[in-house]
């Protein structure tokens, strides 16, 4: 069975392309998730992209990925990443495997971007690649179910 993998890009990442282009460069999240479904494909996999603003509409997805057989999840809760709880609750609610993504390197910006709340519920961590970002982390994704299934 194709695993399914579920992309969630949280507030202001639809503004990709031309927002602050400098830390997080000009490609846009339409782009983004053209690329994933290319290397999704190419992995024996598929990807469900979606992005939200809204903080509630991330737990909600969260919270139905098993109903809906996603295998892990791919997130960037964008500013959430430094304040939710309720994401936080809801990935350990699920217990799926989720790889966290940046495009920007936290650690090398302001003091308030290094405390990730999402961090504890996550298998790994992507930060800094910009685009590429999201494609290594799904790359991660994978090996780490392809582990997953060997062992049981
Ligand atoms: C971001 C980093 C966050 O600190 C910021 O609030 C974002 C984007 C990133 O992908 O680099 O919105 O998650």
């Amino acid at each position: 069975m194709t695993t399914r993998i579920l992309c969630i890009s949280g507030p202001n990442l639809h503004l990709l392309g031309t927002r602050e282009p400098s830390i997080y460069g000009h490609v846009t999240l339409g782009e983004i998730h053209t690329r994933l479904a290319t290397r999704a494909q190419a992995l024996g996999a598929e990807i469900d992209a979606r992005q939200t603003n809204h903080e509630g509409a991330i737990v909600d997805w969260i919270g139905e990925a098993p109903k809906e057989k996603f295998g892990g999840l791919l997130l960037n809760p964008g500013a959430y990443t430094h304040t939710s709880i309720a994401i936080l609750d809801a990935l350990q609610a699920v217990a799926l495997p989720c790889v966290e993504v940046h495009l920007s390197n936290l650690d090398a910006r302001e003091p308030f971007r290094r405390r990730s709340r999402i961090a504890r519920a996550c298998v790994a961590r992507i930060a800094g690649f910009g685009a590429d970002s999201y494609e290594l982390a799904l790359d991660g994704l994978l090996r780490v179910l392809a582990r997953q299934s060997k062992r049981v």
